[in-house]
């Protein structure tokens, strides 16, 4: 008889604290866990209270970030032994219920994660808004990142030099859009944090980049409304380095994909050294997205545009508690996290005195593309 292995508290904070690494938009951190003791499952659910109604109405960014710290999760079990297997939106009567994933473990011999240092770059992952070098990355790391984003069912487009301007103006075009919409700049700007802040969601300035001194690189002004705060100008690599994710489909289970997908290209190219950064602005403008699409194949649905390069380290930005695991999954009724970050804005705005391929349904593709041939997933 097999008894069933238990999962122990510091085991789960430690699974709670890779997921909430993850990368999420104007880090809004737009998830909540449940963890349910006796069948071992830990609920992704959606925070509520943590979108952004203009910027993201259909939720799509919010996916994306979920997508992303699914996938810290799945390999913070795997480095704890434990075999995960997740089910993508499991329950259609609860559409705020994201992801569950199940630890089935103890890892068997065959299941060893094929790349532990993915693990090791969840901590060490941050964005970074800063000028990169402009060192071409050499081909077998784009290549691999390629394959990440394949093995976990989303694409990854390498532009060539025409199409890394084209997709560059489409994004300056957005960003002058956002700029010009003062609902949207006033709801970004309610996500800036002022230094010393004990805000823990929210993008601290000192995280912010300059803005491109020569004007070709379309970094997010996530101040515009707020020009005292901006920083000096400074230039930027002459030659981004820019990849495109796309997934075949655009439901929300395809967002989740594409937000595993973001996070596995991510942490990949941190393992190799290099800085990352994203520009979202022309995905949240439905005909800015549709112009980023490639021609061929009819069906690509942009997802985001990753800048990748070597540079200098990006700065940290805060987390919300990943202990919320035993908590009931629902809203509470104020969120003293959010509070803070309102408070802390207010002082900073003079104005407002006021599994395996092959054996993981979610992570097919391995097989039939000789890109994807060469990575796996890492469970
Ligand atoms: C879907 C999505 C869209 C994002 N869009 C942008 C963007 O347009 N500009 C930007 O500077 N950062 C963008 N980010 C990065 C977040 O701001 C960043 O992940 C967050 O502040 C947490 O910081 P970290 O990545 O350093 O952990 C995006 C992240 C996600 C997941």
């Amino acid at each position: 008889m097999r008894t069933q292995a238990l999962l122990d508290a510091a085991t789960v904070e430690s699974l709670l604290t890779a997921a909430v690494a993850a990368p999420s938009i104007h880090n809004t951190q737009p998830w909540r866990f449940r963890l349910d003791a006796d069948s071992q499952v830990l609920e992704v659910h959606s925070a509520p209270e943590r979108t952004l109604p203009l910027t993201d109405p259909m939720h799509r960014a919010q996916y994306l970030s979920v997508g992303a710290a699914v996938f810290n999760l799945r390999l913070a079990a795997v480095h704890h032994g434990w075999r995960p297997e997740v089910k993508l939106l499991p329950d259609p009567h609860e559409p705020g219920l994201l992801a569950a994933v199940r630890l089935i473990g103890p890892l068997g011999e065959d299941d060893q994660p094929s790349d532990p240092g993915l693990y090791e770059a969840i901590a060490r992952r941050h964005s970074s808004r800063m000028p990169f070098t402009g060192r071409p990355v050499p081909e077998p790391i784009v290549a691999e990142m390629a394959a990440a984003a394949h093995a976990a069912d989303a694409r990854l487009h390498i532009p060539d030099i025409a199409g890394t301007r084209r997709l560059l103006r489409l994004t300056a075009a957005a960003e002058l859009r956002n700029r010009a919409h003062p609902s949207r700049t006033a709801e970004t700007l309610t996500w800036v944090t002022a230094p010393g802040s004990d805000a823990s969601y929210g993008v601290p300035v000192t995280a912010l980049g300059p803005p491109d001194a020569a004007g070709r690189m379309p970094m997010r002004d996530f101040t515009s409304a707020l020009p005292a705060v901006r920083r000096p100008a400074l230039r930027f690599e002459r030659h981004v380095q820019l990849a495109l994710l796309w997934t075949p489909h655009d439901r929300r289970e395809d967002w989740l994909r594409a937000g595993q997908a973001l996070q596995y290209v991510l942490l990949t190219a941190t393992v190799h050294g290099l800085r990352t950064s994203l520009l979202h602005q022309a995905m949240e403008w439905p005909d800015l997205r549709a112009a980023t699409a490639l021609p061929r194949p009819k069906r690509c649905h942009p997802q985001l545009l990753i800048r990748f390069g070597y540079g200098p380290e990006g700065a940290r930005t805060p987390r919300g508690p990943g202990h919320s695991a035993a908590r009931p999954a629902g809203p509470p009724a104020t969120d003293p996290q959010t509070g803070s970050r309102l408070r802390s804005l207010t002082a900073l705005r003079p104005e407002a005195h006021g599994g395996r391929a092959g054996g993981n349904p979610y992570c097919a593709g391995a097989s039939g593309s000789s890109v994807a041939r060469s990575v796996s997933c890492p469970w």
